[in-house]
């Protein structure tokens, strides 16, 4: 039905929008904390949980949240596309224009999804015969992923094991 699959545009145009607005309401609000405006920090917070709020609520309405094997299948596809040719394309245009540091953010995410990929392939071949449950750790420069420990040093951006933090 045309009218619903304009809904469903819609959906997929609103849920890109929120998942936007969580994560720049984040980054704002540790702005905020920084220039001493804890008030303003702490409704750049409460408005990106609201905004998490609305895009979980549109994923779900456009049926974007299946069985934890589907979604690992759809996560590994993403990370591959990412890695295999979005960001190579990306990295190729930000050098032609020059911009270095473009460059450098997008070949950060461009090692780290192949990670992504590979992490997520494993925990698909595991499913349903997991070992002890543990932990992961991300570089804040890079966000480098890596399982149960930090590393000495960030293989893909340099950074010491100070700058991972722990995700549980
Ligand atoms: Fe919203
Ligand atoms: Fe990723
Ligand atoms: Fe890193």
């Amino acid at each position: 039905m045309a009218q619903d699959s304009k809904t469903m545009a819609n959906l997929q145009e609103a849920f890109a929008g929120e998942s936007q607005a969580n994560r720049k309401y984040l980054a704002f609000a540790k702005q905020a904390d920084a220039d001493g405006f804890a008030q303003a920090a702490k409704l750049f917070r409460a408005a990106s949980e609201a905004e998490t709020v609305h895009a979980h609520s549109h994923l779900k309405v456009m049926g974007g949240i299946n069985s934890t094997k589907e979604n690992l299948l759809e996560a590994i596809a993403g990370e591959t596309h990412e890695f295999k040719s979005m960001y190579p394309q990306m990295i190729t245009e930000a050098e032609k224009e020059g911009n270095a540091q473009a460059v450098r953010t997008f070949k950060f995410a461009n090692e780290v999804e192949k990670v992504h990929a590979g992490l997520y392939t494993k925990a698909l071949e595991a499913l349903g015969q997991e070992g002890p449950v543990f932990d992961y750790f991300v570089c804040s420069i890079c966000g480098h992923t890596v399982e149960k420990a930090a590393p000495e040093k960030c293989v893909v951006c340099g950074a010491g094991s100070k700058a991972f933090f722990q995700v549980s």
